[in-house]
Order: C-alpha cells, then structure tokens, then sequence
C-alpha cells in the first residue's frame, strides 16, 4: 500500500514547495485537507486546485498565541485529525561563522518550536483518531555538519530529537510519530543555494516518497537513498568527513577574516 486514502489531514508550510505538493497529493487521492502558511493569498491558490477537498489555516507557526488561535480555527474545521505534516520550515546560513543569534533565533523559532507549537494544537485532535500520526519534515543535512548550515542544521537535529522524546513518551498509546528527512529538493527555499546539490528532487517526486513512507507506516522517512546512505557513512565515520569533505566545502580560509 503506498497511497493515503480517506483521511483529516492538516499541512503546515503547505503554500509552496514539499508541503504544496504533498498536500495536492493528499488532496487528489480523496483526504480531506487542511493547509497551513503566513500568506492567505498562496493558500487560497492552492486550494483552487481541490476546492472541495482543500481548506485553508493561514498561521505562523513560530508565534505561540497566534498558534493557539490557529488551534481554535482548527477545531472548527474538524473534530478529529488522522495526519498531521508539519513541514513549514526555513533557512538562513551563516555566511562567515558570523554568529548572528536573532537569525538563529529565526530558524528556531520556524523549524523547531513551530514543530512544537504545530504537535501543540494536534493532539487533542489526534487523540480522537484511531489511528493517528504525526509526521515532521527534517533534513538529511542534519546527519553531519555543514559549513554555514549551523543554525539550520541543529534546529534540524534538535527537531530529530524532540521526535525521539515524544516517541518516547507516547510509546505506550497509539499516536506514530514520523521523522522525514529530505535531502535536496528544487523549492523556493533552495533556489538560493549558490552551491552543488546532488540528488536534486522535484517537490512532486518529494510528496510521492513521503506519502508512500507514511502510508506504509514508516517511522524515519529519508529519500533519497543515495544521499542518506552517503551522508550517514560519514555520520558513522566522522573523522573521515572532517578531513576530506569538510575541508573543500567550506569557504572560510582564515581565522582572522572569517570570508
Ligand atoms: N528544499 C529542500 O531541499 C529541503 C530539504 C530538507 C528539508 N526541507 C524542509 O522541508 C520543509 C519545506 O521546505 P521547502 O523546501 O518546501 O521550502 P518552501 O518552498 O520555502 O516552503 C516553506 C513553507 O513553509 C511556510 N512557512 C515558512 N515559515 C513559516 C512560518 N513561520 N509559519 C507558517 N508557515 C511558514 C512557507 O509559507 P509562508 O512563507 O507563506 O509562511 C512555505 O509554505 C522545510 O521544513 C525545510 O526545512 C527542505
């Protein structure tokens, strides 16, 4: 079984990219879908492909009390929730190791307690499926360290993390918690990337391995192969990363100027 069929399903960062692409899929195999994004305008767009399997929630995910507005919107739309993918999601490299923490703080606030805020609002919702699951969008680049990706990278790991706890916590109920991790995926967010990305992916190509993991009750969701297994051997074999590949990707030659 590799489809997902007749199911609640709320997407955050579904106005763009993976999460557009992923809840158009949900949308064309008969879920009932509920997106989430900042912009109103892209929702409703988005919506016009399945107006009437499609409803839209603008929030920001990183703001608690909006979330906590977003929450009562919620339960207006549906009693209970089957899925929830919380992929909103942002990046802002550290060009120059120069530190900065209010845009850590930005990447943070997005990747990491907008996961929290999105499980936050979910779960009295999914408490009411029989079969519930929440699913969050990671990143394969929080395997190993990447030049400039530091603020990026950990609010990803530290996402790994929290899923592991709440695993953990909730192991002795029936809610499945869902840890997908991308490797590179052509979207908004990367069309910036002034750099190499091997593997590229569609966000079409993106949404049909993410519906087939979940859909096959997967708990870690990393595609593509190539790159997971590539990155996790040198997860493995760290030494290796820091002396071979660390070396020729970062762009910072010196101490005292850090360009
Ligand atoms: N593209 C990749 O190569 C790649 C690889 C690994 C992981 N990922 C992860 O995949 C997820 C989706 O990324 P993408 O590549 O599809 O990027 P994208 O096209 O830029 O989509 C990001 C989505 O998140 C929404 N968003 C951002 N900040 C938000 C906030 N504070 N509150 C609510 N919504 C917010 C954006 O809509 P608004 O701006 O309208 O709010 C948009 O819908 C992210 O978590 C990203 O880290 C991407």
């Amino acid at each position: 079984m590799s489809v997902i069929e007749g199911k609640t399903i709320w997407v955050t960062g579904a106005s763009s990219g993976i999460g557009q692409a992923l809840a158009q899929r949900l949308a064309d195999h008969n879920n009932f879908v509920i997106i989430s994004s900042r912009s109103r305008e892209s929702l409703l767009d988005v919506q016009k492909a399945s107006p009437k399997r499609i409803r839209v929630l603008p929030c920001d995910v990183s703001d608690d009390g909006a979330m906590d507005q977003a929450g009562r919107e919620l339960a207006e739309l549906t009693d209970q929730l089957d899925l929830v993918v919380a992929c909103a999601g942002t990046c802002e490299y550290d060009n120059g190791l120069q530190l900065d923490s209010a845009s850590y703080r930005r990447v943070f606030d997005a990747n990491f307690f907008g996961v929290v805020n999105t499980l936050r609002q979910a779960l009295p919702l999914l408490a009411r499926s029989k079969a519930p699951v929440f699913a969050a969008v990671g990143s394969l680049s929080s395997v190993v360290g990447f030049p400039r990706a530091e603020a990026y990278g950990a609010s990803k790991a530290a996402l790994g993390y929290f899923l592991d706890a709440v695993r953990a916590d909730l192991s002795r109920t029936c809610l499945k918690v869902v840890h997908i991790r991308p490797g590179f995926i052509d979207t908004p967010l990367t069309e910036r990337n002034d750099f190499d990305m091997p593997f590229l992916m569609t966000p079409e190509a993106a949404a049909e391995r993410i519906e087939r993991g979940l859909a096959r009750g997967h708990s870690t969701i990393d595609f593509p192969k190539r790159l997971s297994w590539s990155l996790r051997f040198f997860g493995f074999f760290r030494s290796l990363w820091f002396r071979i590949s660390a070396p020729r990707m970062t762009r910072i030659r010196s101490l005292a100027s850090r360009q």
